[in-house]
């Protein structure tokens, strides 16, 4: 099973924790999203994931330009790190895969550490996340889609 994360963590790197526990755990390759235009083969990969932080309640743009260019059939998940994880912030970049014919399996969330804005004068938000109970689960999440796609 083959399996790559194009993702984009730029403000303080809590998606890019995730991604990189993930890539320990089950050696999924970790592409960065302003790196897929023109270079990444899509056809290499069994499952392709799609990792952000949460900007104004969507994924970053680099990786929504990215997930515009995923071939029909490809199946797809999503990860994000997030301030307050009390909603699917999939569901923007998900309609996107969903109108190229690329397949939803699903999405995980967590939260990240966050110093948007008045924030950073009270030293932020989040500042353990993502802990490594939302590590553990974000690697569960990735394996129960691995079995159950085996090709
Ligand atoms: C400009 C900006 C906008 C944000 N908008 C949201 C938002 O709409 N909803 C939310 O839950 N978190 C929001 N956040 C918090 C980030 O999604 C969170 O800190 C995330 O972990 C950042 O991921 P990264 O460090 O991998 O880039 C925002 C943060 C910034 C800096």
């Amino acid at each position: 099973m083959k399996t790559a994360i194009i993702y984009e963590s730029k403000h303080h790197g809590s998606t890019k924790k995730v991604c990189d526990r993930i890539a320990e755990k089950c050696g999924a390759a970790l592409v960065p999203a302003r790196n897929v235009e023109g270079t990444f083969e899509w056809e290499k990969y069994d499952l392709v994931g799609f990792a952000s932080g949460i900007s104004f309640g969507k994924f970053y743009d680099n990786v929504n330009r990215a997930a515009e260019l995923i071939p029909g059939g490809k199946k797809a998940f999503f990860i994000y790190t997030c301030a307050r994880n009390d909603k699917d912030f999939s569901a923007s970049i998900a309609g996107i895969v969903s109108n190229k014919g690329a397949i939803n399996l699903g999405s995980y969330g967590c939260r990240g550490f966050n110093t948007y804005g008045p924030l950073i004068l009270i030293g932020g938000m989040n500042r353990k996340n993502p802990n490594e109970d939302e590590l553990r689960e974000a690697v569960e999440f990735v394996k129960k889609i691995e079995v159950e796609n085996e090709p």
